[in-house]
């Protein structure tokens, strides 16, 4: 997709952080945007700070982890702007820790807005993109840590995000003959307000103590401009690029990573069985 004016964005956790970016640099190509995001009226505040660029906009209340709510949220998008051209599954929520002290609460709500979340966004907007036909683009949210082990620190988090990159892959190639590119965005910190992600945990699944400020503090004060991701989401939607790395300096890392992966094949060949 190269050309953005006057084109319709959609956005999930568009209130805040990365997503309200995002939103603010679609809008800034000449976009029109939906700003989804659970907090209805944080949506409504940077859809309505959108209007007063000039730009269309609505805010939808949707959590991403109701299949019907995120159908609703397509309805909606047809209803007002007949079309959605780049639609964003951004919305997601962080636990620290590691996996094996990680209760059954963690994994299902973890999974359920970073992984279920996506896929009823891929659910909703692929059919009706592909019935608008012409040009369109889905960048699904993941993060560095798809590649790379949570370990101590994000063990549960890093498993949904590398569920994200192979949903991702799952789809691509397939709409790629419909006309629509599909991204996986995997950035490294980013200033937002990640840290303080319970705020949205239904109680259903308590509260996990500890919270994230002594896991992951220091790395949001210091983070990347959300504005500046959008520009790079922007980017590599242009250029149809598959993955969305916006901190190369991570690149060792993830090498590192799959020199591991690598070494399992080495070990494979020696073996007589
Ligand atoms: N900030 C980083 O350093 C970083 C790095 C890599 C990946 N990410 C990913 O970026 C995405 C955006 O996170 P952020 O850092 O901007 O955090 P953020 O908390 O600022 O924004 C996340 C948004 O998602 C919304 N949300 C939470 N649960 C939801 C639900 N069930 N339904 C709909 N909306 C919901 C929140 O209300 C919030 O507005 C997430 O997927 C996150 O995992 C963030």
């Amino acid at each position: 997709m190269q050309d953005f004016k006057g084109k319709i964005a959609v956005v999930t956790g568009g209130a805040s952080g990365i997503g309200e970016g995002m939103a603010r640099t679609f809008a800034a190509e000449g976009m029109h945007v939906v700003v989804s995001d659970i907090e209805g009226d944080r949506a409504e505040s940077v859809s309505a700070s959108l209007r007063e660029t000039g730009a269309r906009s609505i805010a939808v209340q949707t959590d991403v982890t109701d299949r019907d709510a995120v159908e609703a949220l397509a309805d909606k998008t047809y209803a007002e702007f007949g079309a959605a051209h780049l639609v964003c599954n951004n919305a997601g929520v962080c636990v620290g820790g590691s996996a094996h002290e990680s209760s059954d609460a963690d994994w299902s709500w973890l999974f359920r807005v970073n992984v279920n979340g996506v896929i009823h966004g891929c659910q909703a907007f692929i059919p009706r993109m592909i019935e608008q036909g012409g040009d369109a683009h889905i960048v699904n949210t993941a993060s560095i840590g798809g590649f790379l082990p949570g370990g101590e620190i994000l063990g549960v988090y890093t498993a949904t995000k590398a569920s994200v990159v192979g949903i991702t892959e799952s789809y691509a190639d397939s709409i790629k003959a419909h006309g629509i590119g599909m991204s996986v965005l995997c950035p490294a910190f980013v200033t937002s307000n990640l840290i303080e992600a319970e705020r949205n945990r239904p109680d259903e699944f308590g509260k996990r103590p500890g919270g994230l400020e002594p896991i992951l503090g220091g790395g949001f004060e210091t983070g990347m401009d959300p504005l500046t991701v959008g520009k790079w989401v922007v980017r590599a939607v242009k250029d149809d690029q598959r993955f969305i790395f916006t901190h190369p300096e991570m690149r060792e890392l993830v090498e590192g990573h799959f020199a591991q992966v690598m070494e399992g094949f080495d070990w494979a060949a020696k073996q007589e069985i």
